[in-house]
This record gives C-alpha cells, sequence and structure tokens, in this order.
C-alpha cells in the first residue's frame, strides 16, 4: 500500500578516477575485443583508480558535492552509510575514514556489503534511521574500487567492472510528496558462490598458496549470474512498485544497475518500461557495483532527464545474492 514518504533525497554527488581504460586496451593484455565485450555487455570503457588514489578520496570528493548541493555542511551530517565491498582497509570502515576526511564529527559512521544493489540497501538503511526520530541528516554512499579485487588475467570478469563513488543526502520528507515511496531489499546466501572471492576472509586467509591461485579475486560464474540478475530484477520491481501503489506507466524514470545492457533491456522489457525511459550509462562506466545507480542518477541530472517531483524506479542485483528496488517521487 502507498504511504506518505518518510525520507526524501537531498543532494546527488560523484567521482570517478580520471584514468578511462577501453576495451581496446583490455584487448592489449587479454583474448578479448571490443566486439565481443560490446555485443556481450555494451560496455566500452570504464574508469580505473591508480594506485594512489583511494576509495576515502573518491568518496570525499562526491560527498562534498552532494552536500554542497543539499546546501548542508558535513558538520550537520546525523549518519554516515558506505556501501562498498572495497574498502581502503578492513579496519576500520571506510565511512569511519570518510568522515575523518569531511569532519562529520556528529555523525555515527558504519559500512555495509550488500554488493551491487548496496545504494538501494543504504538508502533503506537511511530511510529506517529518519524513521526512527533520532537521525535527521544522513549521507549514504555507493563506492567501489573493484579493480582492486578484479582479476586482470580474466578475461570473463575483467572487462565487466569499474571504479567510481556517488554520494546522496537524506533528510526526513517534508510533505510536499516526495521522497521513496517504497523499498524491497531482498538476499538469498545459498547462492553465494555463484559471485564471491574465495580467499582473504577469516576462514580462508590470505596464503602466498591462495594468492598464488588467485583466490583474492572475484569469480563469478557469468551465465548462472545473468539468469538470475534478470528474474530477480525483474520480481524487485514489481514488488517495489505495488508497494508504492503505483503502475509500470507511471514510472517516468527507470535507473537500473548498469551491469550489462542486456540485462537492463530484459528487465526493462519485463516491467513494461520502453527504452526511451530507462538511463543507461554502463558503456562509459561498466560495473560500477554500488556506484552505478548513483553514477547514473547523476547523469541523469545532468542531462535534464531527472527532475524534481519525477516519478523513479530503481533496481539492482549483486553478490550474496542480494537484490532491491525502490519508488521514488524524486
Ligand atoms: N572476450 C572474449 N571471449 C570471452 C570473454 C571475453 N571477455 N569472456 C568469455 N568469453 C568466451 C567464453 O570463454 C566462451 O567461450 P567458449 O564458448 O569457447 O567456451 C564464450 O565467450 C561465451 O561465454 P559465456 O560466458 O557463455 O558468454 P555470455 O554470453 O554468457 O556472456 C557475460 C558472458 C559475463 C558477459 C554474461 O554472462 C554476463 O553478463 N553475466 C552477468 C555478469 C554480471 O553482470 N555480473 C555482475 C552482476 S551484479
Amino acid at each position: 500500500m502507498s504511504r506518505a514518504p518518510i525520507a526524501a533525497f537531498r543532494g546527488l554527488g560523484v567521482a570517478v578516477p580520471s584514468q578511462v581504460v577501453t576495451n581496446d586496451d583490455l584487448s592489449k593484455s587479454l583474448d578479448t575485443s571490443d566486439q565481443w565485450i560490446v555485443e556481450r555487455t555494451g560496455i566500452r570503457e570504464r574508469r580505473v583508480a591508480r594506485a594512489d588514489e583511494s576509495l576515502t578520496q573518491l568518496t570525499t570528493e562526491a560527498s562534498r558535492m552532494a552536500l554542497a548541493r543539499a546546501g548542508m555542511s558535513a558538520a550537520e551530517l546525523d549518519a554516515i552509510v558506505v556501501a562498498t565491498v572495497t574498502p581502503d582497509r578492513r579496519m576500520p570502515s571506510q565511512a569511519c575514514d570518510l568522515q575523518a576526511a569531511l569532519g562529520a564529527n556528529r555523525a555515527a559512521a558504519f559500512d555495509i556489503i550488500a554488493a551491487c544493489p548496496g545504494f538501494v540497501f543504504a538508502a533503506g538503511v537511511a530511510e529506517g534511521l529518519i524513521a526512527s526520530g533520532s537521525y535527521k541528516n544522513v549521507l549514504i554512499l555507493g563506492a567501489e574500487r573493484l579493480s582492486t579485487i578484479t582479476d586482470w588475467q580474466d578475461r570473463s570478469t575483467a572487462v565487466l567492472f569499474g571504479d567510481g563513488a556517488g554520494a546522496a543526502v537524506l533528510t526526513p520528507a517534508t510533505g510536499d510528496g516526495r521522497g521513496i515511496l517504497s523499498t524491497y531489499l531482498k538476499s538469498d546466501g545459498r547462492l553465494a558462490e555463484l559471485l564471491y572471492i574465495p580467499a582473504g576472509g577469516g576462514m580462508n586467509p590470505l596464503t602466498a598458496e591462495n594468492v598464488n591461485d588467485r583466490g583474492q579475486y572475484m569469480k563469478m560464474a557469468g551465465r548462472e549470474v545473468f539468469k538470475a540478475a534478470v528474474r530477480a530484477m525483474g520480481e524487485a520491481c514489481d514488488e517495489a512498485l505495488r508497494r508504492a501503489g503505483v503502475t509500470a506507466e507511471e514510472i517516468e524514470l527507470f535507473v537500473p544497475h548498469q551491469a550489462n545492457l542486456r540485462i537492463i533491456e530484459a528487465t526493462a522489457k519485463h516491467s513494461n518500461i520502453p527504452m526511451s525511459k530507462v538511463m543507461v550509462n554502463v558503456e562509459r562506466y561498466g560495473n560500477t557495483s554500488a556506484a552505478s545507480i548513483p553514477l547514473a542518477l547523476a547523469q541523469a541530472e545532468e542531462e535534464g532527464r531527472l527532475k524534481p517531483g519525477m516519478l523513479i524506479l530503481l533496481v539492482a542485483f549483486g553478490a550474496g545474492f542480494t537484490w532491491g528496488a525502490t519508488v521514488v517521487r524524486w
């Protein structure tokens, strides 16, 4: 059932590394081609952070932009939630490093691990914090340096991923109808090993042997992930629309996770949303996991395709498996 929004998006910010890596660049070191990558994925290039370009730098730049657009200072933040699977270090959280860089000294700061739908999960967490009444101004981020967990010798994954960061400020809804209308978050941990990193956790710590076996990098069963993504994103769209009490025809802009153009097209088709209403920028950035939706939202805003008051649908799927969708009156 539809309800009045509790939390609303106030400002968006993004940052990407300056280094562009094209499909032709990759084909110099991998047995692949621009044609294969474009046909199977729609990706033409991606951003890859240099060794000295940290996630803290990217998230700080994205956050400053989001705060400026929200007309807010870092000192006014009550919470910072960073969705990432690639923090700069295992401890403390990426959110704490970001908090220090921003000087957001009043905020509670923590990370969530939800892989590609991380931004959608973070928005749901922010909505819950705001609903509790104890938090007003919440900064959320979807931010990744996937290049650090990508096996650059594995052509079946290396061509897919990229780096980037996106931030948004959420505040209590003001009663003008704008804000999050529904959130649907879901997971199925039984399917974890279709997309995962074998080594580096407590049960399989890094050793010379498993590093030699490249166990510190992502492994993926591409075809199974593809099928599961199409099924789960379709289900999430249906459920988020139902919970918001709106129809797919009412959606003015659809912003799906940018993993693969074919997955995006199949999801749009499932929901009966014409491609003219779908934001696509996978060709520029590849799959940036949790950063992909904010990067697409920011580009849509820049291009004048996303305006205040528009009804939008966000959906994503990723490792876990995790998936989710949200309907927002922007
Ligand atoms: N360049 C050239 N050939 C490649 C290649 C590459 N980068 N990667 C794989 N291939 C080859 C395979 O080795 C295989 O060759 P074979 O038939 O001789 O065995 C052939 O291409 C087909 O491989 P397959 O895996 O069946 O291709 P596909 O059509 O399923 O496309 C993906 C592969 C990875 C693009 C696709 O499965 C996909 O997008 N999956 C979802 C990935 C994803 O989005 N993950 C993140 C979710 S958040």
